[in-house]
């Protein structure tokens, strides 16, 4: 069956569709971007990843190109064009087509594109019960990491070097040597019971599936802080886990050849997959 895509009011064959030369995502990054997990064929954390989108749009001055409930049919009709029942939807919203100039076009329409792909969750869940290792890299990405661009490059490269080592993440440190975030992913640490991640400041991106597992370990009667860390701190831990809307909740078992605990991942960690998963799967209506 042909992959289908959305591309500015038409949906067609993924392998045909394209946008123009002269699109600004395409030639500056001006874009941001979205990521839904599709739980048997819906969304899930619809509204938060909505809301997040909303302020990226408002923090690069580009216009909502449809209204929220136009957006939300195209969503799910790209999902079902695709007859996904387990994947992922991937939504890019940019300033438009226009001549190159770095100064913002005037009377440019935004351009969306959506895809979606499915995910084999029984995959998943046996690389999440194996963990995944990370590498540590220098956080050299820009000051508003908050809004979620295109700009990815630096992700990238690290995450490239990081599978280069045999490591399924980075580990993102700031010029203090405290952790600021995974390279697509949010971090978190687990010592004495206690579970810490990172505040929500410019540095990093306010992650829907951090948003989403926060009153869930409150919930489950976990202590919480959310307060840096350094690396030194990470390696010292008792678990690591990464979170996002493609890996959910993943354990980290090593950091730069050092294990994490027994090298196994961790119970808290386990636990917290289970449970965002079933909340997951809820909030999509499943
Ligand atoms: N990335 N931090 C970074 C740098 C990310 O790229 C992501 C997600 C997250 C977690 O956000 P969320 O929980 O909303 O997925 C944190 C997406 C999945 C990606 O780039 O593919």
């Amino acid at each position: 069956m042909p992959r289908i895509a959305y591309v500015n009011g038409v949906y067609e064959r993924t392998s045909e569709a394209a946008v123009s030369i002269e699109d600004r995502g395409y030639q500056f990054a001006d874009a941001i971007y979205e990521v839904w997990s599709v739980f048997d064929g819906r969304l899930a954390d619809m509204d938060g990843h909505l809301n997040r989108m909303e302020r990226s749009l408002r923090e690069l001055a580009i216009e909502m190109p449809m209204p929220r409930s136009s957006l939300l049919v195209v969503l799910n009709e790209v999902v079902r064009r695709n007859r996904i029942r387990e994947g992922m939807v991937y939504l890019q919203i940019g300033r438009g087509v226009a001549p190159r100039d770095h100064l913002f076009p005037v009377d440019t329409r935004a351009s969306v594109v959506i895809t979606a792909r499915p995910v084999d969750r029984d995959a998943a869940a046996r690389k999440a019960a194996q963990g995944i290792r990370a590498m540590s890299a220098p956080d050299i990405r820009w000051g508003r990491c908050d809004i979620k661009t295109v700009g990815l490059l630096p992700n990238v490269l690290a995450k490239q070097a990081a599978k280069a080592r045999g490591a399924g993440e980075v580990i993102f440190v700031d010029s203090e040597g405290l952790v600021t975030e995974g390279g697509s992913t949010n971090v978190y640490i687990v010592k004495e019971g206690v579970i810490r991640t990172r505040s929500l400041t410019a540095n990093i991106l306010a992650g829907v599936t951090r948003l989403n597992l926060l009153p869930l370990i409150a919930e489950n009667g976990i202590e919480l802080r959310e307060e840096s860390f350094t690396l030194d701190d990470a390696k010292a831990a008792s678990e690591v886990f990464v979170t996002a809307a493609t890996s959910l909740v993943m354990p980290i078992t090593a950091i730069d050849d050092h294990e994490i605990g027994d090298g196994k991942p961790g119970p808290i960690a386990c636990a917290l997959r289970e449970i965002y998963i079933d909340r997951a799967r809820a909030s999509a209506g499943v």
